[in-house]
């Protein structure tokens, strides 16, 4: 006799919305952005917590004041003076600030109907995301990133996470932020190697999905380096928006899937971050991995020749070290490192292993394993391009 069940299997379609703007002076009494974000849909009054990067005050030295004045002018409920937290990989290195996160929101009352602004870099609004992630099963959040990576690539995602059990972005949730608003006034203090560093993402997202926005790279790279600020707004909005594509178009925006195109140059990259005890910025580690998957595909026939060079003179005029001495880094076994971390990358995606690389400029597609000994020759390639370079 055969065991009876019974099955009843439904699917439900959740859509999100995400409001994301560019901006100037955002907390300018003048400025109506927050405040019409703040009203968005809510019956008010409604509550705002809002959280600051503290290294920001170095250089905006009035930030708290400002927000405050600006929270009077338009009437805003601001719960209590900006919390301000350290920002920089350490927010994510431990549950600390997330808890103080999660009592800032306990304290004040924050509920579903309130919202959470956190201001600062890619790693400051991770780590501020996921508290408002799982505090009450979720709360409104809004990022102001002020990062160039931060505002052309994390914030406009849909995914927050800290770092545990001593692994990058171990213990995090897909939660799209209620609105992203970002602001190129941010932007102008930040150290070159921020400034450059995020450039890389729009050199990945160029290459995946849009040839046009890789000549208009090639078009501004002189005065990026320069850094003329119109340039790098015209660089922040488009790849942002390509990101943002990638969310709405990609049929995947919480990544059940094995593939990852968001991911491309990724794979190298995160192993060497973590091989350099994240001394190497994630931006910098792309540019090297994006040079190096580039080197790969020509290698292995998918790319011409002609455009792993316009690939590689980019990344180079953009200030990109397209050589770090961890590439070469092996293990115990005398295994390179980084095909381990090939390993780790496709464990944390699950399923089978998922690479994108590029068979022209603009256009991705995927492959499923990697050889090893062409990822040898390519390295030895960037290297001694590297010295060529440097003599
Ligand atoms: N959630 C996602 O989808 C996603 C995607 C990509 C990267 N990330 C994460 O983002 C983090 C990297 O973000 P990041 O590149 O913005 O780095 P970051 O947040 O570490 O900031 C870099 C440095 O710049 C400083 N800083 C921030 N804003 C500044 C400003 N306006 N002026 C001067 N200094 C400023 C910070 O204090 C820090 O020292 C990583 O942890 C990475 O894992 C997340
Ligand atoms: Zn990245």
């Amino acid at each position: 006799m055969g065991l009876a069940s019974e099955a009843f299997i439904q699917s439900v379609q959740v859509a999100f919305k995400t409001s994301v703007y560019f901006t100037k002076h955002v907390f300018d009494p003048a400025n109506p952005v927050l405040a019409g974000v703040v009203r968005s849909g809510i019956a008010l009054p409604a509550k705002l917590l809002v959280v600051l990067e503290a290294g920001l005050i170095e250089h905006h030295p009035d930030l708290c004041e400002r927000v405050i004045a600006y929270a009077r002018c338009h009437d805003l409920q601001l719960v209590e003076a900006p919390l301000l937290l350290e920002g920089g990989e350490v927010i994510k290195q431990s549950f600390a600030s997330v808890e103080r996160v999660l009592a800032a929101i306990n304290r004040c009352d924050i509920d579903r109907h309130s919202y959470v602004l956190a201001v600062g870099g890619g790693a400051l609004l991770d780590a501020v995301g996921f508290a408002a992630a799982i505090a009450h099963r979720g709360v409104r959040l809004i990022r102001a990133p002020t990062t160039v990576l931060s505002q052309n690539d994390s914030g406009v995602g849909v995914k927050n996470a800290i770092n545990y059990f001593g692994k990058k972005n171990w213990l995090g949730s897909f939660a799209p932020p209620h609105a992203v608003l970002n602001d190129s006034d941010f932007l102008e203090s930040l150290p070159e190697r921020e400034w450059r560093a995020g450039m890389a993402e729009a050199v990945k997202i160029a290459l995946i999905r849009d040839a046009e926005f890789f000549e208009l790279l090639e078009k501004d790279a002189l005065q990026l380096v320069a850094r003329s600020m119109p340039a790098m707004r015209r660089l922040i909005q488009r790849c942002a928006l390509g990101h943002m594509a990638h969310i709405r178009e990609g049929g995947d925006p919480f990544e059940m899937g094995s593939a990852r195109p968001l991911d491309h140059g990724h794979w190298s990259a995160h192993k060497l971050e973590a091989l350099s005890g994240w001394d190497i910025r994630h931006g910098e580690a792309v540019a090297i991995g994006l040079a190096l998957d580039a080197i790969y595909a020509r290698r292995m026939g998918f790319l011409a020749v002609a455009d792993c060079g316009r690939i590689l003179a980019l990344l180079t005029t953009l200030g990109f070290e397209l050589w770090a001495p961890q590439l070469e880094a092996r293990d115990n076994a005398g295994r390179l490192q980084l095909i381990v971390g090939l390993e780790e990358f496709r464990q944390h995606l699950g399923g089978a292993l998922t690479i994108t690389l590029i068979e022209a400029i603009g256009h991705g597609f995927e492959v499923h394993e990697i050889d090893a000994e062409v990822i040898a020759a390519s390295l030895a390639e960037l290297k001694g391009g590297q010295l060529q370079a440097a003599a």
